[in-house]
């Protein structure tokens, strides 16, 4: 088994990365079971294909399940009323654990209410979709969506334990898992170039669900993570807002769709990451080559890499609006990630949005 810590002094806490790992959920969270019971939470989707083999791998403790709605709309007031008044109901106390059952929607809607519960209840990660795998499950961000926009409302609350069995994937649609795999490939073209190239070599092994690849590709994906959130947890010195790349142009795609099935956030990041290093290249940062090539593997991997297979065809101008109506705006201007090359990515604090509108014009 894998383990690699998340170091945050009193806070800190062990990401556990094995394939059939649920099947000994009991050895690992059986003690956050106060008086011998634990509550769960997972989306209706997650419930039918995996609830069976996490309650087999917790024989012996007393399970509340709490199921909801699949979806993006479940990151929502509504929903987190009814949790939260559900976990009232079932007297869950802050020395409790309750355990996010879920892809990236579970964890963030749990995490949020784990932060606000009786003032701070303890929550632990086990993620089911790669994307909360790799991304979602690790560093403390929970949030919910507002009618302004995604992810508005939230905090920062680090969970005591993440579990990862690669081994739910198995019933992940290829579709997510392609989504995930994104947010993988962004770990080799933030800082580090061989992980890039192992993406290039493995990455077809890791969509078809090779146990070996996928394990390896987490567990590369997760330390990379947790030594950025130990950096800066809170985002503030800019080390952790490398995390986002892709996410500023993949943000207006994802609002042009409307949040929809149309494009999956991770689908969103891989064409907004293509984007990010075509600029770049065109503001004469980047080579076209290591542009090229981005855009190449990511098409490869069946992810869109242009605005037409994200199906997006709007004005630059209209994009950069959305943009603008990102929270990472800081007075009036929008930082964004650009790259001097494959693992150097950096945050520039003075793009010219104009210049990036006519950029977009010049994609469509
Ligand atoms: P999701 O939770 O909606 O999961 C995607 C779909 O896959 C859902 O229909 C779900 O039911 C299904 N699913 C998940 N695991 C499955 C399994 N093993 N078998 C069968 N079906 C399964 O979405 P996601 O892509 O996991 O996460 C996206 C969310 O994560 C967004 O809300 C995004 O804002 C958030 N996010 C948060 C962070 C963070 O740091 N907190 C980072 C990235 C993304
Ligand atoms: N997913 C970006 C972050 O956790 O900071």
């Amino acid at each position: 088994m894998k383990e690699i810590t998340v170091g945050l002094g009193d806070r800190s806490y062990p990401i556990l990365i094995e394939s059939g790992l649920l099947a000994q959920a009991s050895t690992h969270i059986g003690r956050f079971a106060r008086g011998g019971r634990l509550v769960i939470v997972a989306d209706e989707t997650v419930a039918a294909a995996q609830l069976p083999a996490l309650a087999a791998g917790l024989d012996g403790i007393a399970l509340e399940t709490i199921i909801l709605p699949a979806g993006e709309g479940t990151k929502s007031w509504a929903m987190l009323e009814r949790l939260t008044d559900r976990l009232i109901d079932l007297g869950v106390e802050r020395s409790d654990r309750i355990v996010a059952f879920g892809g990236g929607v579970i964890g963030d809607l749990v995490g949020f209410a784990a932060s606000i519960l009786k003032r701070g209840c303890g929550f632990v990660q086990i993620p089911t979709s790669l994307l909360a795998q790799v991304d979602s499950s690790v560093g403390g961000k929970t949030a919910i969506n507002s009618a302004a926009g995604k992810n508005l409302v939230g905090a920062f609350h680090q969970p005591d334990m993440v579990l990862i069995d690669p081994a739910v994937l198995a019933t992940l649609p290829p579709r997510e898992l392609r989504a995930g795999y994104a947010e993988v490939v962004k770990y080799g073209l933030i800082d580090d170039a061989a992980f890039f190239d192992w993406c290039e070599t493995h990455g077809d092994d890791v969509l078809a669900g090779d146990p070996a690849a996928l394990t390896e590709a987490i567990a590369y994906s997760v330390a990379s993570k947790a030594r950025i959130v130990a950096e800066d947890e809170r985002e503030t010195s800019g080390r952790r807002a490398l995390l986002n790349l892709g996410h500023t142009f993949g943000h207006a795609l994802e609002a042009e769709t409307g949040f929809s099935d149309v494009l999956l956030h991770g689908e969103a990041v891989a064409c907004g990451t293509a984007l990010a290093f075509r600029f770049s290249a065109a503001q004469g940062l980047c080579s076209e080559e290591d542009a090229a090539r981005v855009g190449f593997h990511l098409a490869r991997s069946g992810l869109p890499s242009t605005l037409s297979e994200a199906h997006v065809d709007t004005d630059g101008a209209t994009l950069v609006a959305h943009m603008a109506h990102d929270k990472k705006m800081e007075g009036g201007k929008l930082p964004f990630l650009l790259a001097r090359g494959i693992g150097q990515t950096f945050l520039a604090k003075d793009v010219d949005l104009a210049e990036v509108a006519r950029f977009l014009d010049g994609e469509r």
